[in-house]
């Protein structure tokens, strides 16, 4: 059954660029109340201004993921605003290039905290809310990179990994409170990400090296995630592709290897 989006409550962190702003600009077309959370508040009242100009109307709470105090407080005060949530998207988090001399750096920790501990933080203050309400739906953005190793993105693709198990664990658990999990694994998208990542470590290979029909827009990947929304699922592929390949790849490890071999070779050399 399609579910109504009109009226419902959503929470979308990383909400000030990329595939949350998207995602935003979609809710607000399909009626929704939107809180819009980030860091930047400059941007995510950007955000809140787009979604203005769709119809829609937004609340920005400033909020680091990293920090389960400010999560607990954007879930507050969101109940407090709207009495109800029904809709998490924890899809805060970056990426950046990085060897195995470094896979216990600060970064690379710090990535663990937004990545993995973020969505954490998001899902249990959520969670805590849906229960007694007997409905919800917790989406969480992981990465084809989730299924696919590429080199020198070996914490990037744990944390989008680790995300996935937690998804996978949880919507068992939680399937009897009446509360959907949906994880999401975009390919490359043309968003904020790679110059992050390139500020961080200063090299673009993701970006240089994707090949197109491996790139999306964020706009598309909103879309699939709007459509999750109205009908939930476990799993969002906005690549087709992708996901036949992750399939693929999943009973024949040695076709990954060979698949992406020369691919490997690019990141390698940079
Ligand atoms: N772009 C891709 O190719 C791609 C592919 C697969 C998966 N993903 C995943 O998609 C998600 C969204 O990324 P994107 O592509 O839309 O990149 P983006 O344009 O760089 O957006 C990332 C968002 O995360 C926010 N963020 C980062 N650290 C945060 C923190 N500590 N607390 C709160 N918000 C934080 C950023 O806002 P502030 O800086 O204002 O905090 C920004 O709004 C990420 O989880 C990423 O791993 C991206």
């Amino acid at each position: 059954m399609t579910r109504d989006l009109g009226g419902k409550v959503i929470v979308i962190t990383g909400a000030s660029a990329g595939i949350g702003a998207a995602t935003a600009v979609y809710a607000a077309r399909a009626g929704m109340h939107i809180v819009l959370a980030a860091r930047r508040e400059d941007k995510l009242h950007d955000v809140a201004r787009t979604v203005k100009v769709n119809g829609g109307e937004a609340m920005v709470i400033p909020t680091d993921v990293a920090d389960r105090e400010q999560v607990q407080q954007l879930v507050d005060q969101t109940v407090e605003r709207f009495g109800r949530l029904d809709v998490m998207f924890a899809n805060a988090g970056f990426g950046h290039y990085a060897g195995v001399d470094n896979l216990d750096g600060e970064l690379d920790q710090r990535m663990w905290q937004v990545n993995y501990f973020g969505t954490v933080h998001c899902l249990q203050a959520a969670a805590a809310v849906m229960k007694p309400q007997g409905s919800g739906h917790l989406l969480i953005t992981s990465s084809v990179l989730a299924h696919l190793g590429l080199p020198f993105y070996s914490t990037y693709s744990a944390t989008k990994a680790a995300q996935h198990g937690l998804a996978m664990s949880l919507r068992h658990e939680l399937a009897g409170d009446g509360i959907d999990v949906t994880c999401v694994f975009p390919v490359g998208t043309r968003t904020e990400f790679f110059e992050t990542a390139r500020k961080l470590d200063g090299r673009d290979v993701v970006g240089q090296n994707t090949p197109d029909m491996f790139m999306q827009s964020a706009r598309h990947v909103a879309k699939r995630i709007l459509a999750a929304m109205r009908r939930p699922r476990p799993e969002v592929w906005p690549s087709r592709l992708a996901h036949v390949a992750a399939a693929a790849f999943t009973m024949f490890p040695g076709l990954r290897q060979a698949a992406l071999k020369s691919q490997a070779e690019k990141y390698r050399k940079g």
